[in-house]
């Protein structure tokens, strides 16, 4: 069994990106520049927002939070975002899901500039990755493929198992892992809540992307000798051992699954890592006006 280190890959790609902002600014381009929206007090969306703006000064670029509180209406949030629309010195914004109940996360996600979507929520965006068009790729997507591109991973031809059919994963992913491309060109199994047989579907999988958010989920007599194991899952679940209180949980039960495993991604340490990075990724390619004039 051999550890797919996202923690690493991230570092990496971080230190590319950090060098080209250096080079854009030497040869007088614009400073890359993510707003990142943030409504109420969620621990955990605090602390993702928090790690997105750090990660963006770290690189270089330029970033700008903008907070509001639990009861701002629907209406000022979409006045909010129609001002980031049309503020050229912002590249690319983000508004941190979820939101308040009393707000339409799709209207909000729709109502983004598709060019400053650097989400890639926006369903221009996605029906552009369907469609296999260049458009800004979804965070986690977007990392797993990075993972499996990077360690040479074999996808042709394989029977990719994805676990989980959500918006911002199951669905997207599985796009891209059937798409002619490398990494790509996989035959993909769609699992979710209401599929029968699932333990059969994932012994036949040669990769397994495991996105579900059921803590380890997948055990050791699911998995096939050799399989590939992308573990997406982040629970936050209690824990005495920690000083935050709670331990991150993948979808998989690591230590089962891992002895049978060609390649497996750590929980924490594989995929987390990977999808700021992703963000940071599509920041710069907004900057660069690479993908939409
Ligand atoms: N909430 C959880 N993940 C994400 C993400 O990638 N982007 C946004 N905007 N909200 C999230």
């Amino acid at each position: 069994m051999q550890l797919i280190d996202g923690k690493a890959v991230a570092a990496q790609i971080r230190r590319e990106i950090a060098e080209e902002v250096v080079q854009i600014k030497a040869a007088g381009g614009k400073t890359p520049h993510l707003a990142a929206v943030l409504v109420g007090h969620d621990g955990g969306s605090e602390t993702y927002v928090a790690n997105k703006v750090r990660a963006c000064e770290e690189v270089g670029f330029k970033s700008t939070l903008i907070r509001y509180e639990e009861d701002v209406t629907e209406k000022e949030l979409l006045a909010c975002v129609e001002r980031l629309n049309q503020d050229a010195g912002v590249d690319g914004f983000i508004v941190q899901l979820p939101l308040p109940g009393h707000i339409s996360e799709a209207k909000i996600t729709e109502a983004i500039d598709y060019r400053k979507d650097v989400d890639g929520f926006h369903p221009v965006n996605v029906g552009r990755m369907s469609l296999g068009m260049p458009c800004f790729l979804s965070a986690t997507p977007a990392g797993i493929i990075e993972l499996l591109r990077r360690y040479n991973i074999e996808t042709k031809g394989k029977h990719c198992v994805v676990l989980g059919r959500s918006n911002i994963v199951g669905k997207p992913v599985s796009m891209l892992m059937m798409q002619k491309a490398t990494p790509g060109d996989c035959t993909v199994t769609v699992c979710h809540s209401r599929t029968r047989n699932i333990k059969e579907i994932c012994l036949q999988a040669d990769i397994i992307i495991a996105a579900l958010g059921v803590p380890e989920f997948l055990r050791g007599d699911m998995v096939k000798e050799g399989a590939v194991v992308i573990d997406v899952g982040t629970t936050r679940v209690p824990s005495d051992k920690t000083k935050s209180g709670f331990k991150l949980t993948g979808d998989v039960a690591f230590n089962e699954v891992a002895p049978k495993c060609s390649w497996i991604t750590p929980v924490p340490g594989g995929v987390g890592p990977m999808t700021i990075v992703s963000l940071l990724r599509n920041t710069l390619l907004a900057g660069k006006k690479a993908i939409y004039v």
